[in-house]
């Protein structure tokens, strides 16, 4: 049987229309100089977050998966039984199945995600895994609008969010604002969210985790040129850039940047852009949160804080946020 045969409901909203050629020169016209990190994650990126998520100093994935699998009694005493989960870019879909294991008779998993194939094969596996799970899935950039279905077999389940790997933090304050109160009305009143948020912390254990020793970080951030290269036939030397990170203590956020090491031009799609030595282009910024911090984001957004999760060392929490 194939995978989008196990599902429930398999909704296409088509989200991959972002232009990617225009967004790329926009952001490299800009001063300073972006790229937008959603571009991260074509196949080759995605295999190369995939292996970030195992790094030893990439302390995020392991501390979280550790810390949802210590708590899965307390959080399904918060989710209550007969509920529904929507997650949030479900990825590989492999975060839920503790909390899955632990909830009291769940009756539907709805995985949002933008990479079709990847969604329809992970949640197929998900249905196949758990026979009496109702299991949808919607191919969405989960910041534009979606709809979920009700659970046939329990129309009136409680829906309860599920947003892993503080993946929330990628966004800038207001859009993590505006993406959490989208969340809040889709939820409905009585819903829940269930969220992972990476926290602040010395600032050489955050260089690090992404900046690791391997250098697989500097690989995903550069796959980004080799892309560009690649899709919009531009001619970036990869051997004249190099990965920077820094932690901008004033805005809480790790930032990943490519800094070019000399002065040059590369030419993308016949528009010619200037490079000088040590200039760079900003890729990604990871937020980092107070708990306190988070729990006034999650407030403004429409969410009623209830309980809150860290690890012994206080490296990562989990929240647990209704709608009143
Ligand atoms: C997906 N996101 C939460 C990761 C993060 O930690 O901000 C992306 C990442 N970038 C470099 N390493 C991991």
């Amino acid at each position: 049987m194939s995978s989008q045969a196990l599902l429930e409901s398999f909704d296409d909203l088509e989200p991959e229309t972002d232009d990617f050629l225009s967004e790329v020169l926009s952001g490299l016209q800009s001063t300073p100089k972006t790229l937008p990190c959603k571009f991260f994650y074509d196949e080759k990126g995605s295999k190369l977050f995939d292996s970030i998520c195992d790094l030893p100093e990439y302390y995020p994935t392991r501390t979280e998966t550790a810390l949802l699998e210590r708590i899965g009694d307390e959080v399904a005493e918060c989710i209550g039984p007969h509920a529904q989960i929507v997650e949030y870019g479900c990825g590989s879909v492999k975060k839920i199945r503790p909390v899955v294991d632990a909830l009291d008779r769940p009756v539907s998993y709805v995985a949002v995600d933008i990479s079709k194939e990847h969604l329809l094969a992970a949640a197929g596996m998900l249905a196949s895994d758990y026979p009496d799970l109702e299991v949808h899935a919607v191919c969405a950039d989960f910041v534009q609008p979606f709809e979920v279905t009700p659970p046939a077999a329990y129309p009136e389940a409680r829906r309860v969010g599920f947003f892993p790997g503080s993946t929330l933090g990628n966004f800038a304050p207001e859009a993590a604002r505006t993406l959490l109160a989208s969340a809040a009305k889709l939820l409905g009143s009585g819903g829940g969210m269930l969220i992972g948020i990476d926290l602040k912390k010395d600032v050489a254990i955050l260089e690090a985790a992404y900046d690791d020793a391997a250098g697989v970080t500097a690989a995903f951030n550069m796959n980004l040129l080799d892309r560009i290269n690649n899709e919009l036939g531009a001619d970036f030397d990869l051997d004249q850039f190099e990965h920077h990170v820094r932690y901008n203590a004033e805005l809480g956020r790790v930032e990943m940047h490519l800094r070019s090491l000399r002065d040059q031009q590369v030419t993308v799609d016949g528009n010619v852009v200037e490079f000088r030595e040590g200039e760079t282009i900003h890729t990604e910024n990871s937020h980092k949160f107070d708990i306190e911090q988070f729990q006034a984001m999650a407030r403004d957004a429409g969410f009623e804080p209830q309980r809150v999760w860290t690890d012994e060392d206080k490296l990562f929490s989990v929240h647990f946020l209704t709608v009143p």
